[in-house]
C-alpha cells in the first residue's frame, strides 16, 4: 500500500435474517443463515479494530439488524469503541421500549427505509403487510425521543411517482435527512431489473423534483440524491473508491471492500475471525487489488476523473461486462456504455411487474 489511507466506517452486516423481502435488496442472493453469524463477542472486537484503524462511525445493518436479539449490547460495543452509531432499519420491530434500550446503549442516529407512499402498494413491494404504518410509528419515536432520523426512499418505476409526495413526508415526520436512492443494480436488483427500470424521461422528471426540493428545503431537510447509474454519464466513486473508505463485514465475518464484491470471481475474501481488520485493510490481495490507478485500463488510466470516481464500480463492471477490471460501462467514455443504455432501454419497456422477492434460500 503506498498510501496511509484509513477507512471513514464500517458497514457491519450483522444478519442477512429479515421480515421483508425488498426485490432491491443490496444482499446478496446466497444469503447468510443465522447459524453461520460472527458472535457477540468477535462483533466487539471488529468494531474496536475499526476504531483503531481510524473508523468514525458504523452503520449497523442487514438484513434487519434487529433480528439480532443482541442488537443493544452490539450497540453498546461500537458505543464504547468510540464509534458514531447508526442503525440502519426496516423499523419493523422497534418500538418505544426497544429504541429506549438502544438509546441507552448509545445509539446516535436511526435510518429507517420506506418504500412509498400508498400502504398497501408500499406493503406488496416490501412483501410485509402493515409495515408501511409500522415504519411511520417507529420514525414518529425516533424523533420524539430526540435521535437523529434519516429516511431512506429506495426508487424505482413502482413508486417513482410518490418523490413529491415522499419528500413531503420525510418533512412531516421530522427527519433530518432524506437519501431518495435509486435502485443500485446490484444483488436482489438484477433479477428484477425489468421490473425496477424506470424510463428515462421520469427518472429525468423525478431528478428535477428532487433538485427544486433540494433547493427549497435547504437549512430544514438535507436530501442525498443518488441517481441510476444506467442513466448516467460518469459512474460514482463506489463506496468512495475500492479499500478507500469502508470496510464491509458479512454476517459471517467476510471483511468485503464492498456489498456486492463476493459477486467478483477469483477473490478470496478474509474473515475477521481469522485475520485482524487492520491487516485485511493493508494487505488483503481483495482490499488491494483495485486501490488507487495503477490496475485501470484505458480509457481510465491518465482520465482527469480517475482520483475523483476511482474508475466506478468493479462490481457493475464485472456484472455487464464479464471483467471486474473493466472501465464502469455507467461511464460514457467506456466501449461498453451503450450495452449499459440499451439494457436500460428495453427494462424500462418491459411490463413485467412480478417481482422475485428477497428470502433465504433464494
Ligand atoms: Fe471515470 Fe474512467 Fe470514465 Fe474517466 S474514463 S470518467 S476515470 S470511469
Ligand atoms: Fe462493488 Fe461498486 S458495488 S465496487
Amino acid at each position: 500500500m503506498t498510501e496511509n489511507l484509513r477507512p471513514i466506517g464500517l458497514l457491519a452486516e450483522l444478519t442477512h435474517r429479515c421480515p421483508l423481502g425488498c426485490p432491491y435488496c443490496s444482499n446478496p442472493l446466497d444469503l447468510v443463515r443465522a447459524n453461520q453469524e460472527l458472535d457477540t463477542k468477535t462483533w466487539e472486537r471488529v468494531f474496536n479494530e475499526a476504531a483503531d484503524l481510524g473508523a468514525m462511525h458504523v452503520h449497523l445493518s442487514g438484513g434487519e439488524p434487529l433480528a439480532r436479539k443482541d442488537i443493544a449490547e452490539l450497540t453498546n460495543a461500537a458505543h464504547l469503541a468510540g464509534l458514531y452509531t447508526n442503525l440502519i432499519t426496516s423499523a419493523i420491530g422497534l418500538n418505544a421500549q426497544r429504541l429506549t434500550e438502544l438509546r441507552s446503549a448509545g445509539l446516535d442516529h436511526v435510518q429507517i427505509s420506506i418504500q412509498g407512499i400508498d400502504p398497501s402498494r408500499a406493503d406488496a413491494v416490501a412483501h410485509y403487510k402493515g409495515g408501511s404504518r409500522a415504519k411511520r410509528d417507529a420514525a414518529k419515536l425516533v424523533v420524539e425521543d430526540g435521535l437523529a432520523l434519516t429516511i431512506n426512499a429506495v426508487i424505482h418505476r413502482g413508486n417513482i411517482a410518490d418523490v413529491p409526495a415522499i419528500i413531503d413526508l420525510a418533512e412531516e415526520l421530522g427527519a433530518g435527512r432524506l437519501e431518495v436512492a435509486h435502485v443500485q443494480y446490484h444483488g436482489w436488483a438484477i433479477p428484477n431489473r425489468a421490473t425496477l427500470m424506470p424510463s428515462r424521461e421520469d427518472f429525468l422528471a423525478a431528478a428535477k423534483i428532487v433538485e427544486d426540493a433540494r433547493k427549497r428545503l435547504e437549512g430544514t431537510l438535507v436530501i442525498d440524491h443518488v441517481i441510476p447509474d444506467y442513466y448516467a454519464e460518469r459512474p460514482k466513486a463506489c463506496m468512495g473508491g475500492w479499500g478507500r473508505q469502508v470496510i464491509v463485514v458479512t454476517p459471517d465475518g467476510r471483511a468485503l471492500p464492498c456489498h456486492a464484491a463476493s459477486t467478483l470471481p477469483g477473490f478470496t475474501f478474509d474473515n475477521v475471525r481469522d485475520r485482524s481488520l487492520s491487516d485485511i485493510w493493508e494487505k488483503s490481495d481483495a482490499f488491494t487489488k483495485f486501490r488507487g490507478t495503477a490496475w485501470m485500463p484505458k480509457p481510465c488510466q491518465g482520465c482527469d476523473r480517475a482520483e475523483i470516481d476511482w474508475g466506478g464500480c468493479r462490481c457493475q463492471a464485472f456484472a455487464i461486462t464479464g471483467e471486474a477490471a473493466a472501465t464502469d460501462p455507467a461511464c460514457a467514455l467506456s466501449p461498453d456504455h451503450a450495452k449499459l443504455r440499451d439494457l436500460a432501454t428495453a427494462d424500462a419497456a418491459s411490463t413485467n411487474t412480478a417481482y422475485r422477492f428477497r428470502r433465504i434460500g433464494g
